[in-house]
């Protein structure tokens, strides 16, 4: 993978970093303007909080609920809104997307529609987050040198959250019960499945067969760099094996500093 240097591959606007080569300021800036659909629907992460997940579940439910999926691949099903992969104007409904955006970001049309929020302990994020950079983009890359600080994503996302449609779930609650998680996407989407489907969905969502999907796990983008990478382990309470005593207090210490007078609470093993 090149050594690039930092300023070569991360650019900064609106106070969020963006990958140079997979967006550009001008595209964000459009973002302002975007015009909303009436079926449109968003899964907002910050990254490593199970967005390929999230994108598993959303489409499986879409194609359940009679929505052919004639896709090559999630990514074209559900595409990243602040990469522009294809002429969003010309997807067919309901349209899907996933994106990193901070609340500040995401286009003013998005406030009539649904979100699901997904979030991640600080702590599995911040490892499964230290892997992805090393094994994908090379150690050398700051751990947030792209997107910004999952705290202020969180925060933001959280404090503006009554401007929203907004479904706050937890990657932890789908881990442990991921029946009962489909459901509640899909009661927030307002789509109604069989127990039968529903049951489907969630094993099209294993950690087990998505590893294998070829469609979900994002092989697709370059099999020697990406293969399986976005599933490595699926787990909660990695950090354990992963940040010394000293990091994980630190973790503790900066998320009462941010985070300590919202009633946010989580899962960590
Ligand atoms: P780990 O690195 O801890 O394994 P994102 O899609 O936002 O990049 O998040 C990737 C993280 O979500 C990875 O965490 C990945 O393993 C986890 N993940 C993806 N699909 C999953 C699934 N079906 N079950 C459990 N975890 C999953």
């Amino acid at each position: 993978y090149p050594r690039l240097s930092i300023r070569d591959r991360v650019f900064k606007h609106k106070n969020y970093n963006f990958l140079v080569g997979h967006t550009t300021p001008e595209y964000i800036d459009s973002l302002e303007s975007f015009e909303i659909k009436d079926s449109d629907v968003f899964v907002v992460t910050y990254p490593k909080s199970g967005t390929v997940w999230a994108q598993q579940i959303i489409i499986s439910i879409h194609e359940l609920h009679g929505n052919q999926n004639k896709y090559s691949n999630n990514m074209e099903r559900m595409p990243w809104l602040e990469y522009k992969t294809a002429e969003y104007t010309l997807l067919p409904s309901p349209r899907l997307f996933a994106s990193h955006l901070p609340e500040h970001i995401m286009p003013p049309g998005v406030k009539e529609k649904k979100i699901l929020y997904l979030m991640r302990n600080p702590k599995d994020n911040v490892v499964s987050f230290y892997h992805f950079k090393c094994q994908i983009t090379g150690c050398i890359m700051p751990l947030y040198s792209f997107a910004s600080s999952w705290f202020d994503h969180v925060r933001e996302w959280y404090l503006n959250r009554e401007q929203y449609n907004i479904l706050f779930l937890t990657y932890e609650e789908m881990i442990l019960d991921l029946k009962a998680s489909v459901k509640k996407i899909c009661n927030f989407l307002g789509i109604n499945l069989t127990e039968a489907a529903i049951s489907q969905v969630v094993e099209k969502a294993t950690f087990q067969n998505m590893k294998n999907d070829t469609k979900a796990n994002y092989e697709h983008l370059s099999p020697e760099r990406f293969s399986g990478k976005f599933l490595r382990k699926g787990q909660i309470g990695d950090w354990k094996n992963t940040l010394t005593v000293a990091q994980s207090e630190r973790v503790d210490q900066v998320l009462q500093e941010k985070l300590g007078d919202l009633p946010l609470s989580f899962i960590w093993e």
